[in-house]
C-alpha cells in the first residue's frame, strides 16, 4: 500500500505518565471555594472523593506515573489508532489532511474508560467498596460500570431521564457489567424528590443527576462519588490520548496545525488538546478549538463565574464558564454535551487565549456525522459529530484558501447506542436550537450573590 490509513503504536509505546497542565499555567487556577469565597481544603472534599484522587486534583507536578495495573487494563484497547480520513478528505475535495484519534474502540465505546479505570483503581486502593455517579448520554455510566467490574467495586448510576428514555440499551450495558442504573431525577434521594415535586415531567439534567449521586455517596463511609469530566484529575487521566497522538504524528513526521474536540465538561477535548498546548506554551504555532452545541453554549455565551457543579449546590464552587447551575438544557441528542458548566482548566485556557471556542447547531452536526459514516464507515456519537462538523468547516476553509492544513480531531466515541437520534434526523424530525437570550439570562441569574473569581 502506498499510503498509510492508520498509525498504530504497540503496547510498549503506551505513555507511562499523565501530563498535568497545572504545572505550566501562566496564571494559577483559581481554587475551588465555599459560598463565602473561602478556598476549600482537601478535607472538605474527603467525604466525596478518596484522598489519593484529591491529591491529584490539587497537584502541580508536571508528570504523574500511571500505575502498572491501570496500564494493564488500558492495554485492552490502547494505544488507540490514529486514522487518516482519506475518504472524507476526498468527499470534501479538500487539500487538508484530516486525522482522527479513534477512542470508540474501548469496550464501552468512548474515551470515558481512560479515567473510569483510573478512578476505580484509586478508590479501591483507598479502601472504597462502592461508587456512585451520574451519566448523560450513558457513555460515562457504562464506562464506570465496566471499570468497577474490573476493579471489584459496586457501582450505582443516576442516568439523566431524557437519555434513559432515548437510549434504553445503555442501561442494559451497565447491568451487564454488574452496575445498577436508575433514571434521574429519582424518588431515591431528597434532591430528586424536590425536583420531581416542582416538575414531574422534567427531562432531567447532569446537574440534577450529580446532586443525587453525591447525596448517596456521602451517606456511607465506604462509598464515594466519581465524576466523568470537569475536574482536573479527570482531564489529566485523559491526556494519554494526546500523548499517544503526538507519538503517532512523530512516527509519520507530521504535526497538526489545528486540534479539535467536542466539549461537554471538557475531558475528551482536554485529553487530546493539553499535550499539544504543552508545546504551544513553548512557542509552537497550533490552533486548538473546543466545540459545543448552540443549545448549551457555555464557552461561547456564558460568563466566567464561580458556580456549583450541580443543581442542589452540593459541590464546592468552581471558577468556570457557566450557564448557571439551575440550567436545564433543551433535550438535544448529544446528551453528553448538555452540561451547564465547563472544566475549570478548559475555561482557564480560553481566558488565557490558548484555545478558541465555537458553537455548532444540531442539524449541521448530524449532516457531518452522516457524511463521516458514509465515507469512513464508523458511526460517531452525536457528541463526536460536533467535532466532525467543525473539522469539515476548517477543511472547507482550507479548500477556499488552497492551504494544505493538517487537522486532528478526537473521535470521542461511537454512536451505536445513539441510533434514536439518527432515526429522528433521517426522518426529518430534528431541528436546531439556539438558546434564547431570556432563557440564558434566567439561568445566569441563579449565580447572583455567589463570590466572583479574581481577574487574570
Ligand atoms: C462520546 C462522548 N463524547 C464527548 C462527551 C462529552 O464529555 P467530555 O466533554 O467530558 O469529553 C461525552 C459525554 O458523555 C461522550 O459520551
Amino acid at each position: 500500500m502506498s499510503e498509510i490509513t492508520k498509525i498504530i503504536l504497540t503496547e510498549d509505546d503506551m505513555p507511562r505518565q499523565w501530563y498535568n497542565i497545572q504545572a505550566d499555567l501562566k496564571h494559577p487556577l483559581p481554587p475551588p471555594v465555599d459560598k463565602e469565597g473561602k478556598p476549600i481544603g482537601p478535607d472538605a472534599l474527603a467525604p466525596v472523593f478518596p484522598m489519593n484522587l484529591i491529591e491529584q486534583e490539587m497537584s502541580t507536578q508536571r508528570w504523574i506515573d500511571i500505575p502498572e495495573e491501570i496500564l494493564e487494563v488500558l492495554s485492552l484497547w490502547r494505544p488507540s489508532p490514529l486514522y487518516r480520513a482519506r475518504r472524507l478528505e476526498k468527499a470534501l475535495g479538500t487539500p487538508a489532511k484530516i486525522y482522527y484519534k479513534n477512542e470508540g474502540v474501548s469496550p464501552p465505546g468512548s474515551h470515558k474508560p481512560n479515567t473510569a479505570i483510573a478512578q476505580a483503581y484509586y478508590n479501591r486502593e483507598f479502601g472504597i467498596k462502592r461508587l456512585t455517579t451520574e451519566t448523560g448520554a450513558g457513555q460515562w455510566g457504562s464506562a464506570l460500570a465496566f471499570a468497577c467490574q474490573l476493579m471489584g467495586l459496586e457501582c450505582k448510576v443516576f442516568m439523566v431521564r431524557i437519555s434513559f428514555d432515548q437510549k434504553p440499551f445503555r442501561k442494559i450495558m451497565m447491568q451487564t457489567w454488574g452496575a445498577e442504573c436508575v433514571a434521574s431525577p429519582s424518588t431515591e434521594t431528597q434532591a430528586g424528590r424536590a425536583i420531581l415535586a416542582q416538575d414531574p415531567d422534567t427531562p432531567g439534567s447532569l446537574g440534577i443527576a450529580i446532586s443525587e449521586a453525591i447525596e448517596q455517596a456521602v451517606q456511607t463511609d465506604k462509598t464515594r462519588y466519581a465524576l466523568g469530566s470537569v475536574l482536573n484529575h479527570v482531564l489529566m487521566h485523559q491526556t494519554i490520548i494526546g500523548l499517544e497522538a503526538k507519538k503517532q504524528f512523530a512516527k509519520i513526521g507530521a504535526y497538526p496545525d489545528i486540534v479539535i474536540g467536542c466539549c461537554g465538561g471538557g475531558s475528551n477535548f482536554a485529553g487530546l488538546a493539553f499535550p499539544f498546548l504543552a508545546d504551544k506554551f513553548n512557542g509552537k504555532d497550533v490552533r486548538v478549538i473546543a466545540i459545543e452545541p448552540t443549545a448549551c453554549p457555555t464557552l461561547t455565551r456564558a460568563p466566567f463565574a464561580y458556580d456549583s457543579g450541580d443543581v442542589a449546590m452540593m459541590t464546592p464552587l468552581l471558577a468556570m464558564y457557566s450557564l448557571g447551575h439551575t440550567f436545564v438544557p433543551p433535550p438535544i441528542h448529544a446528551g453528553g454535551l448538555r452540561y451547564h458548566g465547563m472544566a475549570p482548566l478548559v475555561s482557564h485556557m480560553l481566558r488565557e487565549g490558548m484555545i478558541e471556542a465555537v458553537a455548532m447547531p444540531q442539524l449541521e452536526c448530524y449532516k457531518a456525522a452522516l457524511l463521516f459514516a458514509r465515507t469512513e464507515g464508523f458511526i460517531p456519537a452525536p457528541e463526536t459529530a460536533h467535532a466532525i462538523a467543525a473539522v469539515i468547516r476548517e477543511a472547507d476553509k482550507a479548500k477556499e484558501e488552497g492551504k494544505e492544513k493538517t487537522i486532528v480531531m478526537n473521535w470521542s466515541g461511537h454512536g451505536l447506542m445513539d441510533l434514536s437520534g439518527y432515526r429522528a434526523y433521517l426522518e426529518g424530525k430534528l431541528s436546531d436550537f439556539i438558546l434564547p437570550e431570556e432563557m440564558l439570562k434566567r439561568s445566569i441569574a441563579s449565580m447572583e450573590g455567589l463570590p466572583k473569581p479574581p481577574e487574570l
